[in-house]
């Protein structure tokens, strides 16, 4: 039986067509298009978990800290949450010069890292 989660290393979805519960509440679904214009800034929403309503708990013990978005390796953003009173979602507005994926990482405090990423299309 392989492990629900490492805390060394950065969790990502192992088989998309049978996402485990972790992986439901954990990883950040990018809302983006999938074409965009260069040089022109477009929004990019993400939310962490919720997938199948299968929603992060955000109690004092237990919540996303934070979330990172990236294009390829260049960071583009950080949102940060506080437990109870901010729920992990956010809204980036961005601008990319060329085509490229999109990376977020999120951090839970008792699970660790989860990341998922986006292509864009970039004219
Ligand atoms: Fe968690």
């Amino acid at each position: 039986m392989s492990e629900e989660f490492s805390l060394v290393k950065v969790n990502r979805v192992k088989d998309p067509k049978k996402l485990t519960d972790m992986e439901k509440k954990h990883i950040p679904v990018i809302k983006a298009p999938d074409s965009v214009k260069a040089k022109e800034p477009f929004t990019v929403s993400i939310k962490v978990g919720g997938i199948d309503g299968v929603e992060h708990p955000n109690i004092l013990g237990h919540w996303i800290n934070w979330l990172e978005l990236y294009a390829g390796e260049r960071f583009l953003g950080k949102a940060e949450f506080a437990p109870t009173v901010a729920t992990p979602e956010t809204t980036f507005h961005i601008i990319l010069e060329g085509p490229a994926e999109l990376k977020v990482i999120e951090f839970c405090n008792l699970h660790g890292l989860w990341e998922s990423k986006k292509k864009i299309d970039v004219k």
